[in-house]
C-alpha cells in the first residue's frame, strides 16, 4: 500500500493506514461446528486424533510420564494455564478463537482452523462455490479461498506449535514455548514432510469433486487425492 494519497490532517491518514492493514491480515475464527456439518467424513476421522484430544493432555493425571520427563508437574492441572493452552486449542486469544474464561466446545483441541486457517470468511465461499457448482457446473478459483484466509501451505502453522522452542531452527519462535523439544526426547523432532502424511494425526483424506480449481495447492495435494476415499453423506 502507498501513503501517497495521504494529505493532512495526518490523524486521518493514520486511521486509513490502520484500517487497510488490519482488513488485509485479520481473519476471524469461527469454531469447527460449521466445518464439521459440511465435512462429516473429515470430522469423524479428526475426532480420533491426538490433535482433537490435545486439551485433555493438559489435565492433572494425563500423560504423567511425558510430563515428568519434560520437567512438568503431573499432578498439576495446566488446562487453564496461558503458557499451555495456546497450542492445545484453536485460535487462542484471537478473534472468535478459544478463551479460557468462556471456553466454546468448538474451539477445544487443535481443530480444523488451526491448520486450515481462521474460517469465518472462507467457509461462506465454500457454500457459495458449492451452489454455483451444483447449478452451473462451474468451478471457483482456489485463490479466492486463499484471499479469504484459507491456508494452503500448512508448514508455518504446524511450526508455530511444533517448532516453537528455544534453539529451534524455525525463525518465528516466541514465548510461550513448547516443553516437548528434541532435547527432551528426539521423538519430538518435527519432520513436516513425514508428519503431514500421518493420517492418524491430521485426518483421513476424502475425494474432492472439483468445486475448486487451480493454485494454490500444496505439493502433496495430488498424492492425497490419488488415494482418497469417497466422502460419505452422513
Ligand atoms: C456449506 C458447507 C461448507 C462449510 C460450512 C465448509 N465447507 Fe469446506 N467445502 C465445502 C465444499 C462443497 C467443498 C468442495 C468439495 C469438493 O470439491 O468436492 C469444500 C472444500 C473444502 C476444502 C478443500 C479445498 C480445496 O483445496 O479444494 C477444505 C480444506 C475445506 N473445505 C475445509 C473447510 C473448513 C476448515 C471449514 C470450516 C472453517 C469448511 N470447509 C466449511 C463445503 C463447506
Ligand atoms: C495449535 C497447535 C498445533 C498445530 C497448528 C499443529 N499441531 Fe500437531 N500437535 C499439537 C499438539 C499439542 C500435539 C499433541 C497432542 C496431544 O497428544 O495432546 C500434536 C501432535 C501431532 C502429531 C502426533 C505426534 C506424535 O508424537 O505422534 C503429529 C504427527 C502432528 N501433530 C503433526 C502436525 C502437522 C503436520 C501440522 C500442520 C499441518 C500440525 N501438527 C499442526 C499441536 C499443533
Ligand atoms: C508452542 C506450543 C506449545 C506450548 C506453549 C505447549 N505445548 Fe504441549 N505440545 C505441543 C506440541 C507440538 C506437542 C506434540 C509434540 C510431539 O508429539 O511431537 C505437545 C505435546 C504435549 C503433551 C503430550 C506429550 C506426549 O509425549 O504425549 C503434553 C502432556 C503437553 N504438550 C503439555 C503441555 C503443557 C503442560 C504445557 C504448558 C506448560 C504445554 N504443553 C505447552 C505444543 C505446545
Ligand atoms: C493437523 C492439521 C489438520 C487439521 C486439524 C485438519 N486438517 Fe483438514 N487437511 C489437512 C491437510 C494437510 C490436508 C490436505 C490438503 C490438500 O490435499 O490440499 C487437509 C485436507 C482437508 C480437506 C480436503 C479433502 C481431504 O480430505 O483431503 C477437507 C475438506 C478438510 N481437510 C477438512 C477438515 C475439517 C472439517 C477439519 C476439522 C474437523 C480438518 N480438516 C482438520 C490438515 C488438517
Amino acid at each position: 500500500m502507498t501513503l501517497s494519497r495521504c494529505v493532512p490532517p495526518i490523524v486521518f491518514c493514520f486511521a486509513f493506514f490502520i484500517i487497510s492493514v488490519s482488513a488485509a491480515d485479520d481473519f476471524e475464527y469461527d469454531g469447527r461446528k460449521k466445518c464439521s456439518g459440511c465435512h462429516k467424513s473429515q470430522y469423524k476421522s479428526w475426532k480420533q486424533t491426538g490433535h482433537a484430544m490435545a486439551l485433555e493432555s493438559l489435565r492433572a493425571g494425563e500423560k504423567t510420564e511425558a510430563k515428568e520427563k519434560a520437567g512438568l508437574d503431573p499432578a498439576k492441572d495446566y488446562s487453564e494455564d496461558k503458557k499451555c493452552v495456546g497450542c492445545h486449542t484453536t485460535g487462542f486469544d484471537m478473534e472468535g478463537g478459544y478463551e479460557i474464561e468462556d471456553p466454546s466446545k468448538y474451539t477445544v483441541g487443535v481443530g480444523c482452523e488451526s491448520c486450515h486457517g481462521p474460517g469465518k470468511k472462507y467457509r461462506r465461499s465454500h457454500r457459495k462455490a458449492s451452489d454455483q457448482f451444483d447449478k452451473e457446473k462451474k468451478s471457483t478459483p482456489r485463490q479466492t479461498l486463499a484471499d479469504a484466509g484459507e491456508e494452503f501451505e500448512f508448514i508455518e502453522r504446524c511450526s508455530s506449535c511444533h517448532m516453537n522452542y528455544e534453539g529451534s531452527p524455525w525463525s518465528g519462535t516466541k514465548e510461550p514455548y513448547t516443553p516437548f523439544t528434541p532435547k527432551v526426547d528426539p521423538k519430538y523432532s518435527f519432520d513436516f514432510e513425514k508428519y503431514v502424511r500421518d493420517e492418524k494425526a491430521m485426518h483421513k483424506h476424502f475425494k474432492l469433486t472439483g468445486v475448486f480449481e487451480g493454485p494454490p495447492q500444496p505439493a502433496f495435494h495430488k498424492e492425497f487425492q490419488d488415494t482418497a476415499e469417497s466422502a460419505s453423506a452422513e
